[in-house]
């Protein structure tokens, strides 16, 4: 199992953001975290990450706790955070540069041409002269998925990667983490329901800090649809 999430809970003061969830996600799924505002998705994605310390429960990466893991298990992982901070004032080239350097892609050469195959992937080269702050809401989007995939991450979380896009950038950025899903693992929020249905094997469904529901897409899909069930659970 790639990764385990075991009765985690998290509060802030009163509220709990998560209520003892447990969730077990194999190698190769593409997952969608779907949920009302303030359900909890993105408390549970900053969690995996080990950004946020949880109250209890815990939390492995490939067999090896998240905690003690530091640097070493968050370099395996990629995320595009739901508001994608980003350096506005570097240029986007600049910016994946200093990116792979961080992540440890060493030699200019070798860092070059990363970044431009990066860039070609996805469909930032008539921007990618551009400081990031000139970019439309779209093409800054992009830059938050180059930066995510750069370092070919094993678990790729993507916090809302869609939210803001025209209908033609939508279908590009789909087709984009579709085909790193045919080689990767992907947990991704969404509001969306039709993406979950184009994008993901699996649907995990969580309404204040509990998962709802937890199946295959095509279960879903048999009995009556992912909107009937997402109104019926969530709603
Ligand atoms: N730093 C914080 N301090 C206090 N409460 C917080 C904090 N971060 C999150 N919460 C609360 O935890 C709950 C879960 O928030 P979270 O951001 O995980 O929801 P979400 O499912 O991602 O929602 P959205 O769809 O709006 O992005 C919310 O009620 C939120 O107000
Ligand atoms: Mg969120």
């Amino acid at each position: 199992m790639l990764l385990q999430v075991r009765n985690i809970t998290k509060t802030y003061g009163p509220q709990k953001a998560l209520d003892n969830v447990s969730l077990d996600i194999p190698r190769g799924q593409v997952v969608g975290l779907l949920g009302p505002n303030g359900a909890g998705k993105s408390t549970l994605m900053r969690s995996i990450l080990g950004y946020l310390p949880t109250d209890s429960g815990s939390i492995h990466f490939d067999g090896q706790d998240i905690r003690s893991g530091g640097d070493e298990l968050k370099s395996r992982m990629g995320y595009l955070p739901e508001h994608n901070p980003l350096y506005r004032e570097m240029y986007v080239r600049e910016f994946l540069d200093f990116m792979a350097d961080l992540h440890g892609i060493k030699g200019r050469k070798t860092r070059n041409e990363a970044v431009q195959n990066l860039i070609e992937k996805v469909g930032l080269t008539p921007e990618a002269h551009k400081p990031i702050d000139a970019l439309s809401k779209g093409y800054k989007q992009r830059v938050g998925l180059a930066q995510a995939i750069l370092h070919n991450p094993e678990l790729l979380i993507l916090d809302e990667p869609t939210s803001g896009l025209d209908p033609i950038q939508l279908k590009d950025v789909r087709t984009l983490i579709r085909s790193f899903g045919q080689n990767s693992t992907v947990i991704l929020s969404t509001h969306i329901l039709q993406e979950v249905e184009a994008m993901c094997d699996r649907v995990v469904i969580i309404k204040q800090g509990q998962i709802v529901a937890d199946a295959p897409m095509a279960e879903f899909a048999e009995q009556g649809g992912l909107e009937a069930a997402f109104d019926q659970l969530a709603g």
